[in-house]
């Protein structure tokens, strides 16, 4: 599977721990930067991760900033983006079974390291399940079409 990354500053110690976990494990990971603890704005890395997913080059993205906040709203502006800002595991599990999430967002502030990867694994290892959850899903891309002129 691959996999796009990116954070901004503060998420980029984050980052290159969940690379490098990623990488052990077989991942194809892309890095979008920040490359480095300078100062940058969460929307740019919000937006590559997000075109990068909705392009289709790659099923899943990351994106980390001091809250996963401001990257996730910045994620959730490209159509075709379902980006779930998750602090737990039972939330990592349940935005991949019901919402079909190709984008998870993390707060490096907010989550101590053990936490935020094991939320990684239960998202990158749970399954859409489909069924009456794609009707609701399916809406969601109803309210894009409504909005997205192209
Ligand atoms: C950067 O200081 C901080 O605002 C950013 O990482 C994030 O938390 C925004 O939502």
């Amino acid at each position: 599977m691959k996999i796009a990354i990116g954070s901004d500053h503060g998420g980029y110690s984050l980052k290159e721990i969940i690379k490098s976990h990623l990488e052990e494990k077989g991942f194809e990971v892309e890095d979008f930067g920040t490359y480095s603890e300078e100062s940058t704005d969460y929307p740019d890395f919000g937006q590559a991760v997000g075109e990068a997913v909705a392009s289709g080059k790659f099923e899943k993205g990351i994106v980390i900033c001091g809250t996963g906040i401001g990257i996730s709203i910045a994620a959730n502006k490209v159509p075709g983006v379902r980006c779930a800002l998750v602090g737990d595991c039972f939330s990592a599990r349940a935005t991949r079974e019901h919402n079909d999430s190709n984008v998870l967002a993390l707060g490096a502030r907010v989550l101590g390291v053990g936490l935020a990867l094991d939320i990684v694994d239960i998202w990158l290892g749970t399954e859409f399940e489909g069924g009456r959850h794609s009707k609701r899903v399916d809406k969601i891309t109803q309210i894009e079409s409504k909005y997205n002129i192209k």
